[in-house]
């Protein structure tokens, strides 16, 4: 058992048990990079502002670089006594390099060290996630320059309701992955907020330089309120609240990618190399990746949950259960980014059967509201020319045929002003090329969000 920072108040040793209930160096480990990044700066605005000589701040640093080298070795020896991984570092180097080790928590506190170590994670740890994001958003927008040519049924209620270029389906997704990252940046912004300085709460007496420590870690911005920078977990929420609707967005893709796998739609043929047979059924090809990814969803908003939960009740400022902000914000990262790295690499590998798909959009009157539109065209008010394009529709569900298939003559029963120039407006090319309203899916119109798309991308790489 080892010496405690807050042993001079106490006069019985910590039972193991408790050691054991408060330890969280198993989970907040993952914080050493920053906690010792953080801690160097820390020296360094200390021996500027003269609260530490230059040599004691040198012998800090070169001590905190020697237990970095240990750490990212894998050499470190982790103990639960030592609660977490604040302490273990300074633990280490008061072994390193003696008694000058205990002037390194001057004016601080692990309050305002943990709120550091976490806001340094996160912003690392977004800034992949907005790159992952970029990456995904190539690959759809290439995807829909390789099926400019390729319609399916869109649907609505999952009934096939009007033609669409499979580009412009894939084209939607990149608009939801936009906004992903869009939101992942502006949640960066209020991530990128340096705490450290306000000590346990109330500041700190010691004439510290939080700008020039600000400035040393590369954070554009200092905590204006010292109870606010300990007691503040927004920027984990923020991120949380992102995460949870860019997974909204992954698992309704992965539906679709269900769905269009199976025997009931054939639209499309997951890669062998991305997906997984049955122990039992010879037959059988799953979706596992997909099916996965919808389940892992429920994961992330269950983090959201959980933060939001830890957070509601909490007086001012810090408190312990903040500790427990780690595991959900660590699950999180890793889910999305998990997620990211499979969607990017398995989508290029999906076969697409266009001639299904193009079959699907033939059958079940696709057509009827180019049929309406057409007899408006010919001066019938809209709600007439539905309702003759409805009476059009029983009809030929009577005859058990397709729109396309009645003959003229039938359809003029229905209307006067139809022609033979009817038959082009029924087709698929027809409907899909006449929806040239901004943002639809006529293929001038996709083409053109697909440049803009491209465009953009190149920007963003060229600004990252
Ligand atoms: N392990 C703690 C956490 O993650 C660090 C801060 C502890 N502060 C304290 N006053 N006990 O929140």
């Amino acid at each position: 058992m080892s010496e405690k920072p807050w042993d001079g108040r106490f006069a019985e040793r910590t039972d193991t048990s408790v050691e054991a209930f408060t330890s969280s160096i198993q989970i907040d480990k993952r914080l050493y990079p920053y906690d010792i990044e953080g801690s160097v700066a820390h020296c360094r605005m200390l021996a500027k502002v003269g609260v530490i000589t230059e040599d004691e701040s040198a012998a800090l640093v070169e001590g905190l670089w020697r237990i970095q080298r240990e750490l990212d070795q894998g050499h470190f020896q982790f103990d639960d006594s030592l609660e977490d991984i604040h302490m273990h570092i300074e633990a280490r180097l008061l072994q390193e390099v003696g008694k000058v080790a205990r002037k390194l928590h001057t004016a601080r506190s692990r309050n305002d060290q943990v709120a550091l170590d976490t806001r340094m994670f996160l912003r690392d740890a977004t800034g992949r996630i907005i790159e992952g994001l970029r990456a995904l958003r190539g690959v759809l927008v290439a995807l829909a320059d390789r099926h400019l040519d390729v319609i399916l049924p869109g649907y609505t209620h999952l009934q096939r309701a009007q033609p669409v270029l499979l580009a412009h389906h894939w084209m939607a997704y990149y608009e939801m992955f936009t906004r992903d990252a869009e939101r992942f940046g502006d949640s960066l912004k209020r991530t990128n907020v340096m705490p450290l300085g306000a000590a346990a709460l109330a500041g700190t007496t010691y004439p510290i330089d939080r700008h020039y420590t600000a400035e040393l870690l590369h954070f554009p911005a200092v905590a204006a309120n010292s109870m606010d920078a300990v007691a503040d977990r927004d920027f984990i929420l923020e991120f949380l609240a992102a995460a949870s609707i860019c997974m909204v967005h992954f698992s309704r893709l992965s539906e679709e990618l269900v769905i269009w796998s199976s025997s009931e739609f054939r639209f499309i043929e997951l890669a062998d190399a991305f997906s997984t047979g049955s122990s039992i059924m010879p037959q059988k090809k799953n979706p596992d990746i997909p099916e996965l990814i919808r389940g892992k969803t429920g994961r992330v908003f269950g983090d959201l949950m959980a933060l939001l939960t830890l957070m509601k009740s909490l007086p001012l400022a810090y408190n312990r259960d903040m500790q427990e902000d780690k595991p959900p914000l660590f699950d999180a990262v890793d889910t999305l980014q998990g997620c990211l790295d499979i969607t990017i690499k398995m989508l290029p590998t999906i076969k697409v059967k266009p001639d299904v798909m193009r079959q699907s959009a033939s059958v079940g009157f696709l057509n009827a509201t180019d049929l309406a539109d057409y007899l408006v065209g010919r001066g019938v008010p809209f709600r007439n020319a539905h309702s003759i394009a409805g009476r059009c529709v029983a009809h030929a569900l009577a005859q058990g045929k397709e729109l396309h298939h009645l003959t003229l003559q039938e359809l003029q029963n229905f209307s006067k002003v139809i022609e033979a120039d009817l038959f082009d407006h029924l087709t698929l090319e027809h409907m899909i090329n006449r929806r040239q309203s901004y943002g639809g899916t006529a293929t001038e119109n996709v083409r053109a969000a697909i440049a803009a798309a491209g465009k953009r991308l190149a920007e963003e790489k060229v600004a990252a």
